[in-house]
């Protein structure tokens, strides 16, 4: 039997970079994983090229950011499975928002409605169920410009730090009730997201150089922390942020 055998799991953002390799890691030790982002075609060449895993990837096209398809995939994913054991709220902008007194109105409602209000609906809408079963795990993909902000990422920072500050709270509340709720904090890792940074020699050179583990960091180093988490390897672990960023914050 495989770690997550019978278990079924929610990934928002599961088309591509860290999200996809969270799904497939735990496809891989058997859940079924149903995943969502806002492009059908993406999801369902996942969910193909997973065909092979022990478990299984499941598409959904599901804005974050709109409550009602929120509501929609959870009620399909309850209706199909009956149960979610694990969710991770990982769907994000990456905003680059440039020098902060330069940022709207405009621009701050988008970063807590995409970064933010979804978490916290989200884990509204799941955790209910998960502290009638007593027992889920909830995951937050944070950042480390959530413990320490970034210059010119000031919207990126805050609403990662919303994100902590949501995971500690909640895992207070539910632990009484058998859910845990932990984070992962990456910095720079290998994604669509990133690009700009890891396709350019200079300045990932520079990256590099100030990394303690000169090692650019990948999608699937995030996912392992997600399987430990997710599993009950970890049942003694809730309200935690897991720092993964090549030891960037000891320097
Ligand atoms: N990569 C890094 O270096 C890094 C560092 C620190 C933290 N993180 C965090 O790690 C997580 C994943 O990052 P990543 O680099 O893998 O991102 P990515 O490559 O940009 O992928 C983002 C995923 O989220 C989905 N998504 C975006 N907006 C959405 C929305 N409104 N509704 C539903 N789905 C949405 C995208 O699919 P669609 O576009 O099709 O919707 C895609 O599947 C994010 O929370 C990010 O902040 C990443």
């Amino acid at each position: 039997m495989s770690l997550l055998s019978g278990k079924v799991a929610v990934v928002t953002g599961g088309s591509r970079g860290i999200g996809r390799a969270i799904a497939e890691g735990y496809a891989r030790v058997g859940a079924t994983v149903v995943i969502c982002g806002r492009t059908l075609a993406t999801l369902q060449a996942v969910a193909r090229h997973a065909e092979r895993l022990p478990g299984k990837i499941l598409p959904l096209g599901c804005n974050v950011t709109r409550l009602a398809e929120l509501e929609q995939m959870v009620d399909a994913v309850y209706n199909a499975h009956g149960q979610i054991d694990i969710l991770v709220n990982n769907a994000a902008q990456n905003i680059y928002g440039g020098y902060a007194l330069d940022l709207g109105d405009v621009d701050f409602d988008r970063a807590v409605e995409t970064n933010l209000k979804s978490v916290y609906r989200l884990i509204r809408l799941v955790a209910p169920r998960m502290c009638a079963r007593e027992r889920g795990s909830i995951i937050n993909i944070a950042a480390l410009a959530g413990l320490k902000p970034e210059a010119e990422n000031l919207l990126f920072s805050m609403t990662k730090a919303g994100v902590i500050s949501l995971t500690k709270s909640y895992a207070l509340e539910l632990a009484p009730r058998g859910v845990r709720v932990n984070a992962i904090a990456p910095a720079l890792v290998q994604t669509d997201s990133t690009s700009a940074i890891w396709k350019d020699e200079e300045q990932l050179e520079r990256h590099m150089m100030v990394q303690p583990l000169r090692h650019l960091g990948q999608p699937e180093e995030v996912a392992e922390l997600a399987v430990l988490l997710g599993s009950e390897r970890s049942s003694l672990v809730t309200g935690q942020v897991f720092v993964a960023d090549a030891g960037i914050s000891l320097v």
